[in-house]
């Protein structure tokens, strides 16, 4: 079966048929740049013009970096248009793309739900993480393979700031981090979130997750299990299109 999957991210939006036997693109993805500002009614056209792309018919899964409730409302919005909040983001997305089915869901809770079907997280039982690293921190709780949906632990506070403003990849680029002294960033808020939930597996992912070598053997002293994200730059999208899956179901 394929269903569509978009995702929405403070740089680009992308998207793709998925083939959910595979958990993969059943297509190459297409993509936009994030227009600015990012407001809803300006991220919708670039939606629509996602999904036309592929002159797309039928349901629709679409990833948004904050919270989102019930497969439609928004209710935070840290790296996007603040007048993203409280918008329903399913209504306003549908209708924009000739009424077909639309789920939204949080980022990270996408890649998460993707990454533990179809990559690092197959099989694992416990209380796993999968940390997304890109303009923010996205987090994703699993509890024996259950979703815990929008755990926000990007902004966990760290030495009196935002998490995500002291160890995202956009702080290591904007303040030109050496891969050590990243890692180490990294390795304090992980230790932190560790003291926190105790989890066996922390899955790293977000498109640093590519450069996985360059920092994760830096990362040193904690209990957890460390491993790369799987699907690494798709796996928004493919998580996007299974929730949307569940959803039509
Ligand atoms: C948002 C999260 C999102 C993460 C990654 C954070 O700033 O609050 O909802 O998952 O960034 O995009």
């Amino acid at each position: 079966m394929q269903i569509f999957g978009v995702d929405i991210g403070g740089s680009g939006i992308k998207g793709a048929p998925v083939d959910l036997d595979r958990g993969d693109l059943a297509d190459d993805r297409f993509k936009v740049l994030t227009p600015q500002p990012s407001s809803p009614d300006e991220v919708a056209e670039s939606v629509k013009e996602v999904v036309h792309h592929f002159a797309w018919q039928g349901p629709v899964g679409i990833t948004f970096p904050g919270v989102v409730t019930d497969g439609a409302t928004v209710r935070t919005a840290a790296n996007v248009d603040k007048s993203w909040i409280d918008v329903d983001a399913r209504a306003l997305l549908s209708d924009r793309i000739g009424g077909l089915p639309v789920t939204v869901v949080n980022d990270a809770d996408a890649a998460g739900v993707a990454e533990m079907h179809f990559g690092a997280g197959q099989g694992r039982g416990g209380t796993v993480f999968v940390l997304t690293f890109g303009t923010g921190i996205g987090s994703a709780l699993f509890i024996d393979g259950r979703l815990v949906p929008n755990t926000e632990l990007g902004h966990l506070e760290l030495h009196g700031h935002d998490a995500e403003k002291h160890a995202s990849t956009k702080v290591k680029e904007d303040h030109d981090l050496s891969w050590e002294h990243w890692a180490k960033r990294v390795q304090r808020y992980l230790a932190h979130v560790e003291m926190l939930f105790s989890p066996e597996l922390f899955i790293i992912g977000g498109g640093v997750s590519r450069k996985a070598r360059k920092f994760l053997p830096l990362i040193k002293g904690l209990k957890a299990e460390l491993v790369p994200a799987q699907l690494q730059n798709n796996a928004g999208i493919v998580g996007a299109a299974m929730q949307a899956a569940k959803s039509a179901e």
